[in-house]
């Protein structure tokens, strides 16, 4: 992997010069302090602000949040997650070298809070819930590269050594603060944006009204440059609504901020100052670049930029786009580093319209999800049913009904049903390659341009139409099928009954296709598929995009025995009460998994 450092000159001597940083945050709740010390500059830097760019070859870094453990994670964290699994499959798909970052926020006053409520050191708190992070991702087929812990002692090294370079560059700075702070959102408060009795319009809870001193980022500099990069940079912010609302924020004015907590210790010392700890935000955000360390090495900012930095996408919650797309490129500005390529800030998950979230106490558990429903059916739900970037209401009406529709009848039934038939007819043996059964044939070529669309869906990062353009295979799939109807062709024989055979070869190919291409969103569903077409762990592990092409299936190829892919999810009223089930509100109560009464032979 080449790695490369640029340092270009830029004319930003001014953004140096200590003075010019004290006209600027004039914010009136601030009485300013001057540094009482100066850690030794980078030598590097030579006095001049550095851009230090690391170019990566073909990797794709992409990162979730890190989660913060003040509690078990809940179905809004593992959203964020299977979003960033689905991209990351996907990129892996075309060939990508992908490296998928995740982990767990552990430092802090919230999450010292938590463990003291549990009775409970916050050092055995934080490894408690963070391997409860660990095996729920485990659980929903996550396939993350990398799991840093913001306690990992590479991680604090790194957090100090970013510090350190950020104070050498004239960006830290002491100062008084009072304002309202809400240890949930740990984050202080523009009055103007609280709700009554000061309460956080995110949380519900009043802020709590503090003063310290602290320690300070002189973000305000920076608002020329985000400006500036926010402008040349419209994909920085995704979707589009989102870059609008940052832009706006900026020019509105940025207001330093305060990067130390003198009243907590459940953190990262300050450097040179035992007396404060590092604010969570800026000990959480290097989280992205400390995780790229190389075990072996000693943990070493500029090492651990040089194995991926700069990340190609930051997957986040709406929640905390101003963390990731105003101060995070300030920070990184600060500190001589490239710029992530894009954030993108999706939508919550809702229950009765309200964020389902730890705090509010509101959440849907993704263990009792998958436990009852299956990873697969989980997965496809959440991403075919939220458009990614909007919010979602979940129903667990509505979950059954899309999860049955499409990945028991459309795609599991289409696969079983012609399974039963070759069984039957053609001792589960394709009669020819599934190129030559296709010439001259419409589905193929309608195929194609579907298999296009998903791509170019998942590209963009819009999953649920991803999943939409594969359902439409499937769909295409099921009407070749009605068509057709194989199984009466094969009752009239002779040429007809050759054409059935070509038939089915035909049908398994579209459902080989879907496999490939539904593959980021149900990776276990997608290996069943393949399973049962007759390939090897192997050759499914070995797939790429490019095995969404027609002509996968050969003439001789040996299909397994016909087994449901996907269990149906039925309800003991539907079983009580037969042909009434259609639309009804489905108690929870009751439900049962059920293999799917799936008709082999039609
Ligand atoms: N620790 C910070 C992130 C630091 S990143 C350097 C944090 N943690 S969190 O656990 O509170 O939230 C993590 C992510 O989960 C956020 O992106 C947040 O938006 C997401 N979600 C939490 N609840 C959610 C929903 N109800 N719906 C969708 N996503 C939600 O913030």
């Amino acid at each position: 992997m080449a790695t490369r450092m640029n340092c270009s000159v830029q004319n930003t001597l001014s953004l140096l010069n200590p003075s010019h940083l004290s006209l600027r945050h004039r914010a009136s709740r601030f009485s300013h302090r001057p540094l009482r010390f100066y850690s030794t500059p980078n030598p590097n830097r030579g006095g001049l602000f550095c851009t230090c760019s690391t170019t990566n070859g073909e990797s794709f870094v992409l990162t979730t949040p890190l989660y913060y453990v003040n509690a078990p994670p809940h179905m809004g964290s593992a959203y964020t997650t299977i979003a960033a699994d689905a991209i990351a499959r996907f990129q892996r798909l075309l060939g990508k070298k992908v490296i998928f970052v995740t982990g767990t926020d552990e430092h802090g006053e919230k999450i010292a809070a938590a463990a003291m409520a549990q009775g409970s050191t916050p050092h055995d708190h934080c490894n408690l819930i963070s391997q409860a992070y660990k095996t729920l991702w485990k659980d929903l087929d996550i396939s993350y590269d990398k799991f840093i812990r913001t306690t990992d002692s590479k991680h604090e090294a790194i957090v100090k050594e970013f510090y350190s370079r950020v104070l050498a560059n004239g960006d830290i700075y002491q100062a008084d603060y009072e304002g309202l702070y809400c240890v949930n959102c740990e984050e202080y408060k523009d009055e103007k944006e609280l709700l009554e009795n000061n309460c956080c319009p995110v949380h519900l809870k009043p802020c709590d009204s503090r003063k310290e001193e602290n320690y300070f980022f002189a973000l305000s500099k920076y608002q020329k440059s985000l400006e500036e990069t926010l402008n040349k940079n419209p994909n920085f912010v995704q979707p589009s609504f989102r870059l609008n609302e940052v832009q706006s924020w900026v020019k509105s004015g940025l207001r330093d901020f305060s990067i130390s907590r003198a009243s907590v210790d459940w953190g990262i010392p300050i450097p040179n100052d035992k007396s404060q700890t590092i604010y969570v935000w800026f000990d959480a955000l290097l989280g992205y670049i400390s995780a790229l360390s190389d075990e072996q090495e000693q943990p070493d900012l500029l090492n651990a930029a040089s194995s991926g930095w700069p990340a190609a996408l930051h997957l986040i919650g709406k929640d905390i786009l101003r963390f990731h797309a105003v101060y995070w490129p300030a920070m990184l500005m600060s500190a001589g580093l490239s710029l992530p390529k894009m954030v993108f800030g999706h939508g919550f998950l809702t229950k009765d319209g309200m964020k389902m979230g730890k705090s509010l106490g509101n959440t849907l558990e993704p263990n009792e999800l998958v436990h009852k429903f299956g990873t697969d059916a989980v997965r496809y739900f959440f991403l075919r049913e939220v458009e990614f970037g909007g919010d979602g209401d979940y129903s667990e009406e509505r979950f059954i009904n899309i999860v049955n529709a499409h990945l028991a009848n459309t795609i599991g039934n289409l696969l079983n049903r012609t399974l039963g038939l070759l069984k039957k007819n053609c001792q589960s043996t394709l009669v020819v390659d599934s190129t030559i059964a296709a010439v001259g044939n419409e589905l193929k070529d309608n195929i194609e341009k579907l298999v296009d669309k998903a791509h170019m869906h998942y590209e963009n990062l819009s999953l649920s139409s991803a999943c939409e353009a594969v359902l439409e295979i499937g769909n295409a799939g099921n009407c070749y099928m009605d068509e057709r109807a194989p199984w009466s062709l094969f009752k009239q024989g002779g040429t007809a009954s050759e054409a059935a055979a070509k038939d089915l070869v035909i049908i398994l190919e579209t459902v080989r296709i879907i496999a490939i291409a539904l593959l980021p969103v149900t990776p276990s569903l997608s290996w069943r598929i393949y399973e049962q077409l007759g390939y090897s762990r192997d050759q499914f592990d070995a797939a790429t995009w490019g095995d969404t092409k027609w002509g996968g299936l050969k003439g001789g190829q040996v299909m397994a025995q016909p087994k449901p892919i996907f269990a149906r999810i039925e309800n003991q009223t539907e079983d009580e009460d037969k042909g009434a089930a259609v639309g009804k509100t489905v108690k929870s109560k009751g439900k049962k998994m059920k293999q799917a009464q799936q008709v082999a032979g039609a």
